[in-house]
């Protein structure tokens, strides 16, 4: 039996990830620690809840003594880091929350499974982000993993210095990092603040989309359970010390992903409004994932046009899920769910 500590897990990817995991290992005790904070939502795992291969535990990964205290009972044999303030414009809003949960959580979390002597692997999941942006002129450049990283907002940068913690705490005192670095992910669970499922919410009530400057801005989109599948291989098969780029050679510019997303919906372009630009926003992003096919043979599975229609059907018949989430109703939904775990 394998135990892993699934961190950020009541969030978009970490919850895809739970459920990933025991769907397709019957050998898995997964714990799951998220602090339930905007980005949390333990309707998401409800179902989890009380299955004897799965244990909720409401903690801040800064917290070190509930994170000490919780390594020495649970003994991990693998630790997979999701947990993350996450989205750029908040980053541009408000840094501080960014640097204490994505550099000092990720710090924490290294001691402790540092300290608590267990465990076989420690994985950090990162973002494309922390290589900066590529120019909109060059299809030919892509970011291997030798791309020194180059960020340009606060929650980029909040990554990237964890990153470069998680490969000296793995030089200096010998823990067995892994990393991967992943592109734009999309798929079931994702918050209403990101842009494909902040179009579908709209677009549904017929609200205005707002697009960021002239929508040209491209992005590498991946389905989230190919990102799921990649980080179960690395976490398994992949190489202490190791960083993974994973992404799935599918760009797109904002404006084509939104119009996508209003013709499977069957609403009309009118509702696309370009608005002021994100400051500092990154052009292009672009990931040569050749390493992780080649070394560990991960293939995406999921082609864009069969994932993002399975998406929009998701959103469109589980409109209670994200409803609850716009209404503020899910903070106390979860408060409920958290008195059976
Ligand atoms: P998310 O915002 O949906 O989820 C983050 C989760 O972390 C939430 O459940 C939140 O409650 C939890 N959390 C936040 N602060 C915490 C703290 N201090 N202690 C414990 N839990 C805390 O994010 P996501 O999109 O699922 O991203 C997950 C990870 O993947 C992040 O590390 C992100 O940087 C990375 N990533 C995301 C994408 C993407 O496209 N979404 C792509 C590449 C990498
Ligand atoms: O590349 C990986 C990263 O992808 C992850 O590390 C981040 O956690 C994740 O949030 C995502 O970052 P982006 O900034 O690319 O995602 P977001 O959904 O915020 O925006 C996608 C693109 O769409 C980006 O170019 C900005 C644009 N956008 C976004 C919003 C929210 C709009 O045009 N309008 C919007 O309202």
């Amino acid at each position: 039996m394998e135990k892993i500590l699934v961190t950020g897990g009541a969030g978009f990817i970490g919850s895809n990830f739970v459920y990933y995991m025991l769907e397709n290992h019957g050998d898995v005790k997964i714990v799951c620690v998220d602090s339930l904070s905007y980005a949390g939502n333990l309707v998401t795992l409800e179902p989890l809840l009380g299955k004897e291969n799965f244990r909720f535990v409401k903690a801040d990964i800064t917290d070190r003594e509930a994170m000490y205290t919780l390594f020495e009972a649970e003994k991990f044999d693998v630790v997979v880091n999701f947990a993350a303030e996450s989205h750029v414009d908040r980053s541009i809003d408000s840094p501080e929350p960014f640097l204490m949960t994505n550099f000092i959580g990720t710090s924490v979390l290294l001691d402790a499974f540092r300290k608590c002597g267990c465990g076989r692997r420690f994985h950090q999941v990162s973002t494309d982000e922390v290589y900066g942006d590529l120019p909109l002129d060059r299809p030919d450049l892509f970011f291997t993993e030798e791309t020194p990283i180059h960020t340009s907002s606060p929650y980029s940068t909040s990554k990237a210095s964890a990153d470069l913690l998680c490969l000296a705490y793995h030089r200096t005192y010998g823990v067995p990092v892994t990393i991967s670095r992943c592109s734009n992910n999309y798929g079931r669970f994702q918050y209403p603040e990101k842009l494909i499922p902040l179009m579908i919410s709209r677009a549904l009530n017929d609200e205005k989309v707002p697009v960021y400057g002239e929508g040209l801005n491209v992005r590498d989109w991946l389905h989230v359970l190919d990102h799921c599948k990649a980080i179960d291989l690395i976490i398994h098969e992949g190489k202490n010390g190791e960083i993974y780029n994973i992404g799935g050679h599918n760009e797109r510019a904002n404006i084509d992903v939104v119009k996508t997303v209003l013709a499977a919906l069957g609403k009309s372009e009118d509702l696309i409004e370009f608005v002021t630009d994100r400051p500092g926003h990154d052009l292009r992003y672009a990931i040569d994932a050749s390493k992780l096919e080649r070394e560990l043979g991960w293939v995406p599975e999921t082609k864009f046009e069969d994932g993002i229609k399975e998406t929009v059907e998701w959103y469109v018949n589980n409109q209670k899920w994200w409803k609850d989430i716009l209404s503020g109703e899910y903070v106390k939904m979860s408060e409920e769910l958290l008195k059976k775990t």
